[in-house]
């Protein structure tokens, strides 16, 4: 693809490409970069998204014996997983940009090898110094890898070329984790070279929350503690643990989605309109939502944690997280958290953030719902309003992405009675273009220096003072039961009954 130097690159309409970059993954043998980020880089590819000069550097501890059958596996991962149909074409010429380095985290030797490559690459590639660094590797491996590319020099670019890294959750496991990993992260690069990861962030229908809030007039003037009754937020998973055993069973559920991707989507449906659609003006709403989270004091009631047992899922019959590989029977960790959380603002006093998560639930869905009052009065026989609930308005953030209205309609007929009735807009059935994927979308952005989809510090310090309270109050008990198959635990349902509401069942 050529660049067009008449092209301003921020015209959002036209596609952005950025200038001639490497891409070095570190753990590009993993799980993430074999599902998610390989398949993305073919996808961008594919899409003619990626500069003439790219080139895509992998680095990991296992020995592939070279850049041959390197190639041959990240062929099967975009095979596999990529979204865009795979062509032969297009592939070749990404495998010419793949050089993999076999090497350990603290092998000086392979890091001065990336180092010396990085530089060889203006006279082989044609990248003057560009360069972004993915840490998709286990948290413990952060230190010894920013360390080396410290100790390289790789920070910075030679000749004014940039230098950025891309940093994947956990943040951390609790508040002080995170805060000592925000400094070590900022004393080897400067602030604005960070971009951390959070993959809900780059669903398109996740933005199109702000689009929706923000481009038009009907949703604004109502959303608010005035109208609002409630705020449901679900992320619901079918899957169980699959082969992350070791890294789940230390984590759990609140640490795992809830700190992240549920605080994320709770920020950005009730932060105040950002004065423009840049980095720092979102960020800076985002922090203001995330710092006035906070706690109802009877927490015991309002965060209630849960662990599958064994159930039955779409006609099969799963095991019960205890009995899964690898994890031991006395396991105390979440598979299920609910909570309820209030933002001390005076848009959101009083309205309740009934934020939920779940492995091993009937489906795979996440949404968020906004509840709105009953209208104050109706005119109408009691009973011809029987069947009238709230007006609701629902962000289906996957699967059949897309909004649903709910609201009361008359029943024909000679009655005045009046129903519940649902509009729905399907991204599917009104775009012909399909959703980019989540690290499509974040890799390109990564590689434009595009931050406005990426959390920053304060944003993740202040989700972990809310978790590191949760956790607290959990330790030491048990999580309660619940089916494989079923929404949770009993107690998840109790904690809305007891504010007179009802869980969703999308
Ligand atoms: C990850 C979690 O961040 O998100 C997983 O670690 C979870 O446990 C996954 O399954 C869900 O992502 P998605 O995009 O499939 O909803």
């Amino acid at each position: 693809m050529i660049s067009n130097p008449l092209r301003d690159p921020r015209d959002r309409r036209l596609p952005r490409v950025p200038e001639a970059c490497a891409l070095v993954v570190f753990g590009v043998t993993g799980d993430l970069s074999r599902k998610k980020l390989i398949p993305a880089i073919y996808d961008l590819a594919n899409r003619g998204l990626l500069p003439p000069g790219f080139c895509l550097l992998g680095y990991a501890r296992r020995d592939w014996g070279g850049d041959g059958d390197f190639e041959q596996l990240a062929r099967s991962c975009a095979q596999a997983h990529a979204r865009t149909p795979f062509r032969e074409d297009v592939w070749r010429r990404l495998a010419e940009t793949i050089i993999f380095l076999p090497g350990s985290f603290d092998d000086d030797e392979g890091f001065d090898t990336l180092a010396q490559t990085l530089l060889d690459l203006e006279s082989t590639h044609g990248i003057p110094g560009n360069a972004a660094f993915y840490l998709s590797i286990p948290p413990a491996a952060f230190p010894a890898v920013l360390k080396q590319i410290e100790r390289t020099g790789m920070a910075s670019g030679k000749g004014g070329g940039w230098r950025r890294v891309v940093v994947e959750k956990p943040f951390g496991h609790d508040l002080q984790s995170a805060v000592e990993l925000n400094a070590l992260v900022d004393s080897v690069f400067s602030a604005d070279a960070v971009y951390r990861i959070d993959h809900y962030l780059g669903k398109e229908t996740v933005q199109n929350l702000m689009a929706l809030r923000f481009a038009n007039t009907l949703f604004e003037p109502i959303w608010n503690s005035r109208y609002v009754d409630s705020v449901q937020i679900t992320m619901a998973e079918d899957v169980g643990i699959g082969t992350r055993a070791g890294f789940y069973d230390k984590t759990g559920a609140a640490r795992d989605v809830l700190q992240n991707h549920l605080l994320q989507l709770l920020a950005m449906a009730a932060m105040e309109e950002p004065v423009s659609f840049d980095a720092e003006s979102i960020r800076v709403e985002k922090v203001k939502i995330l710092g006035a989270l906070s706690l109802p004091p009877d927490s015991k009631r309002y965060a209630i944690r849960g662990q599958y047992e064994q159930g039955w899922l779409a006609g099969e019959r799963v095991r019960g997280y205890r009995d899964e590989e690898g994890i031991p029977k006395s396991s105390k960790t979440e598979t299920y958290a609910a909570v309820r959380l209030g933002v001390e603002t005076r848009r959101w006093a009083g309205v309740p953030f009934y934020l939920r998560t779940g492995k091993r639930l009937p489906r795979r869905t996440t949404e968020v719902a906004v509840i709105f009052k009953k209208a104050p009065h109706l005119p109408f026989a009691e009973t011809d309003t029987a069947e009238l609930g709230h007006n609701q308005l629902v962000v289906r953030v996957q699967p059949d992405e897309g909004v649903t209205m709910r609201f009361g309609s008359k029943v024909p007929g000679t009655a005045m009675e009046v129903r519940d009735v649902s509009m729905d807009f399907l991204y599917g059935e009104s775009f012909t273009e399909s959703s980019p994927e989540a690290y499509e979308r974040l890799i390109l952005d990564v590689l434009i220096g595009d931050a406005t989809l990426f959390p920053r510090n304060k944003e993740i310090e202040y989700s972990w003072r809310i978790i590191d309270r949760l956790e607290e109050f959990w330790s030491g008990r048990k999580p309660y039961p619940y089916r494989a198959g079923d929404w949770g635990p009993a107690e998840a349902e109790q904690m809305l009954a007891r504010d007179g509401r009802l869980w969703r069942r999308p």
